[in-house]
């Protein structure tokens, strides 16, 4: 009994401890890139891939909202839709592409493409 309400203090203060971190950093999955960066790697790592009217179809920061991209992160859905095409690029280059797609998404202040 007394241990289990030990287990259970420790839950609830762990558990106010996660709620204040998340108050502090509400989108904390795309955050410290850097978004200059990934724009070039996204040109040189994502779009042949991600070209009109191949397979990928096109991609680009206004492609998704920052709440979308924030998702499409946290989810990691590109592993489970495309296994092994982010397999050559590191994961710094990532969080510098991501931190570019969520900067200019759809409903960001500045909405951009990857160029073209
Ligand atoms: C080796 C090829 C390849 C590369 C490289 C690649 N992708 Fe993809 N990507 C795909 C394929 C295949 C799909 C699935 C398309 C479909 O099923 O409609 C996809 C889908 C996507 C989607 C749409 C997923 C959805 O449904 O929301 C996004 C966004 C995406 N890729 C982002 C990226 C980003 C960012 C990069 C670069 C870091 C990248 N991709 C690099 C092949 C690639």
């Amino acid at each position: 009994m007394t241990r289990f309400s030990k287990v259970l203090t420790l839950t609830t203060c762990f558990g106010a401890l996660l709620g204040m971190l998340n108050t502090t950093a509400m989108s904390a999955t795309i955050e410290g890139g850097n978004a200059r960066r990934g724009k070039e790697l996204a040109i040189e790592n994502c779009r042949p891939c991600h070209i009109r009217g191949a397979e990928a179809g096109t991609m680009s920061p206004i492609s998704k909202t920052q709440r979308q991209w924030d998702r499409f992160v946290k989810k990691g859905r590109h592993y489970k839709i495309a296994p092994g095409a982010w397999e050559p690029i590191t994961e710094q280059d990532l969080k510098d592409v991501f931190q570019f797609m969520y900067d200019h998404a759809a409903d960001s202040d500045q909405p951009q493409t990857c160029g073209r």
